[in-house]
């Protein structure tokens, strides 16, 4: 390698390695986080996003009595959004030669945060508050940890982040209107 290019790995050095291993598909030798562990670290986030989608739901079909359907419509349009982040977390986890992890069996134990129905509508919208904050301190976790090791992992975790976060301020402000 010339002095003219500290940081980068020369292009001949970089065409000879993409040639091998090449049914890795988009893992390349350069890859420098540890795939085993982030494809685990996808899967609970996946279970996580799972049980926040079936929450999410059942509180839309219960929400009921007056205040029901500002939240209602916040419950629907988070629990779209949650199948959304499943979809980008299984689809990633595929990418990286794992297996996405879709069994109902464990799936409450796999997940960080909770599948709580909740008796009343202020119950509900507290527990997926409650939900919201455990998602985001555990996905911006996983995002510190991937740091400059995967960076397309860190972005997908960082694009989900910042919309629990707006989920959590959503869930915060009916809470008080409640
Ligand atoms: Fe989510
Ligand atoms: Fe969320």
């Amino acid at each position: 390698m010339s002095d003219k290019q500290p940081f980068l790995t020369d292009i001949k050095t970089l065409r000879e390695r993409a040639r091998k291993h090449i049914e890795q598909g988009a893992v390349t030798e350069g890859y420098n986080a540890d795939r085993g562990q982030v494809i685990e670290l996808l899967n609970a986030a996946l279970a996580t996003e799972i049980v926040c989608t079936l929450r999410y739901k059942r509180h839309y079909y219960m929400a009921d009595g007056l205040n029901a359907s500002i939240a209602a419509a916040e419950f629907l349009e988070h629990a779209q959004q949650e199948q959304q982040h499943a979809d980008w977390l299984a689809e990633r986890i595929v990418q990286l030669g794992g297996a996405p992890n879709f069994s109902p069996e464990g799936l409450q134990s796999r997940s960080h945060a909770e599948y709580v129905e909740g008796e009343t509508l202020k119950d509900m919208v507290r527990e997926d508050l409650i939900a919201e904050r455990i998602a985001i301190d555990s996905y911006r976790e996983i995002a510190s940890y991937l740091g400059d090791k995967d960076p397309t992992t860190r972005r997908i975790m960082e694009e989900i982040l910042a919309q629990e976060e707006e989920h959590a301020d959503d869930m915060a402000a009916i809470l008080e209107a409640l």
